[in-house]
């Protein structure tokens, strides 16, 4: 385990070791040097700035990275005005992408007040090779640029680019490798996401996610229980299993294990309150699954299952492999199973061909399956998709005007949605103090709903019952029933 390493016993005077971790342990080392030196230099040690573009997987990405900046011996901060700035992007949405291009310019004026500043981009994004060409041709005070499938490697790559001037790129096609047992830094001491399998499958014809991620891979069950004991022991209660699709975990295993029997194994860990996993796909969501959601106490009250459209029709076009039928049979039965649950999902407007009719069937799916929450976006075309290629895109108008009256139903169904629950008392893991209102906490009922509530910090990663006394659209204002005991 990486904190049971002593970097400074490490003999940099070697050569590299060929295995992983062991190879990026030694480079870790090897970059502690060249930090001691800079903080000898200047006075203080060097700060380290990660931003993060896209979904919960980036997010996790970023704690990985952190966690190797500061075993490396950098300071880390929220501010870009930093000595090492590192951008993992996001590609799935081309208004990510000029999110990306539209701040690099911002840093590059940073660079030129702190000549010592080091710029590195990694992600998504850097598997495109358009995105590539574009860097290299305007942006060329970045120094250091790298994938997703060798993000293992960020130490030997930071080792190498500080000693090379100019930019380093380094981009794999594909790897099958998954490297366990770097270090990790948490963005919060109470919950966390973890990687239960990366890339994806799928090959939805908008998406692009396939093409930059990779192929899918499942980590194998122990790795993972491994890890949440770890994180549990460390304080953490809730967890967040991740993957693109986790209904289809495990079954490229040499061992096949589904997501429901690695569920049942994840319940088990002593001390771990709360499971929430993140993304369901539809078309794999199995009986078991729903049969241990039900019998558990730990899984949360909440499904994540993306419907894309409502229409058959451009459900096929999708690839996405299910029916506008078989999608609303399939969230009636888990409805009736788990009453309590809340359903959430994204959906697509404009993705081509799409007419008014099919429209209206998607308002049909959202009227009927009642969403607690929905996430809807305009269709993006992603170069190299098949989407991208179809010809009937569809015009701009016709498309925001779609969207503006999707958006209208989802609010009001999410309104209906959460008010339910006025006047009952739910547990809630307290997350933050109040950004705007410093006499509140912030907490998250099961089922994903907020709630804020009269308190202060010491009751941050606690779960605590509470009184819902005021729905307020997306939210609700309650307050915290203590027992005799005192909270929890
Ligand atoms: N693996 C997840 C989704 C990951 S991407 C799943 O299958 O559900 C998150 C969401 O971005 C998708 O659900 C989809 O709604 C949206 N998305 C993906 N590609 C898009 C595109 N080209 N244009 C607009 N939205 C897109
Ligand atoms: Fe993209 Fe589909 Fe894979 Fe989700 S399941 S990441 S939408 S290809
Ligand atoms: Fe974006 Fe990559 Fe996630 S494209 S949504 S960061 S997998």
């Amino acid at each position: 385990m990486y904190n049971e390493i002593d970097f400074d016993k490490i003999d940099i005077a070697l050569c590299p070791p060929i295995e992983e971790p062991a190879r990026q342990y030694y480079f870790m080392a090897k970059c502690r040097k060249w930090v001691s030196a800079f903080t000898q230099k200047n006075g203080r040690p060097p700060k380290a700035c990660v931003t993060t573009f896209g979904c919960q997987m980036n997010a996790r990405d970023s704690e990985k990275l952190m966690g190797i900046l500061e075993v490396i011996g950098y300071v880390p901060t929220d501010s870009e005005q930093a000595d090492f700035v590192i951008y993992n992007t996001c590609t799935v949405r081309d208004n990510a992408n000029q999110r990306v291009y539209g701040r690099l310019g911002e840093l590059n004026r940073y660079k030129k007040q702190n000549p010592q500043m080091r710029i590195a981009l990694c992600g998504c994004m850097m598997q495109e090779p358009t995105v590539i060409e574009k860097l290299k041709k305007s942006y060329s005070f970045i120094d250091l640029i790298f994938g997703t499938h060798n993000i293992y490697k960020f130490a030997e790559l930071l080792w190498a680019s500080f000693e090379t001037e100019g930019m380093l790129i380094d981009i794999w096609g594909e790897t099958d490798k998954i490297v366990e047992d770097l270090p990790v830094e948490r963005k919060y001491p109470f919950k966390s996401g973890i990687n239960i399998m990366f890339g994806c499958n799928n090959f939805c014809s908008y998406c692009i996610v396939p093409y930059v991620r990779g192929r899918e891979r499942s980590r194998q069950p122990r790795e993972i229980l491994r890890e949440i004991e770890r994180l549990v022991a460390d304080g953490v209660v809730e967890v967040m299993l991740l993957g693109q699709n986790v209904n289809s975990y495990g079954k490229n295993l040499k061992e096949p294990v589904t997501f429901a029997q690695l569920l049942r194994e994840v319940e088990k860990i002593e001390g771990l309150r709360r499971i929430r996993f993140m993304t369901s796909h539809p078309k794999d969501l199995s009986e078991e699954l729903i049969e241990v959601m039900k019998q558990s106490k730990k899984i949360c009250r909440h499904l994540h299952l993306p419907l894309q459209s409502g229409s058959t029709r451009i459900l096929q076009q999708m690839n996405r492999r299910y029916t506008k039928e078989q999608y609303l049979e399939l969230a009636e039965r888990i409805r009736r199973e788990i009453p309590d649950i809340a359903i959430t999902t994204d959906i697509i407007v404009g993705f081509p061909g799409e007419t008014p009719e099919d429209l209206e069937e998607t308002l049909d799916v959202v009227r009927r399956v009642k969403y607690d929450n929905a996430f809807t976006f305009i269709y993006s075309k992603r170069t190299g998709t098949p989407a991208a290629a179809m010809e009937n895109q569809v015009p701009p108008e016709q498309v925001k005007e779609g969207f503006d009256r999707l958006l209208k139903l989802v609010q009001e169904t999410a309104r209906e949605q959460v008010a339910k629950y006025q006047g009952q008392v739910m547990e809630a893991l307290i997350e933050e103090v109040n950004e705007s209102d410093a006499s509140l906490v912030t907490g998250r009922l099961s089922n994903n709903t907020i709630v804020h509530l009269p308190g202060d910090a010491s009751l941050i990663g606690k779960i605590v019952p509470v009184s819902l006394d005021e729905c307020h659209g997306f939210y609700y204002i309650g307050h915290c029933i203590l027992d005799e005991t005192g909270a929890e």
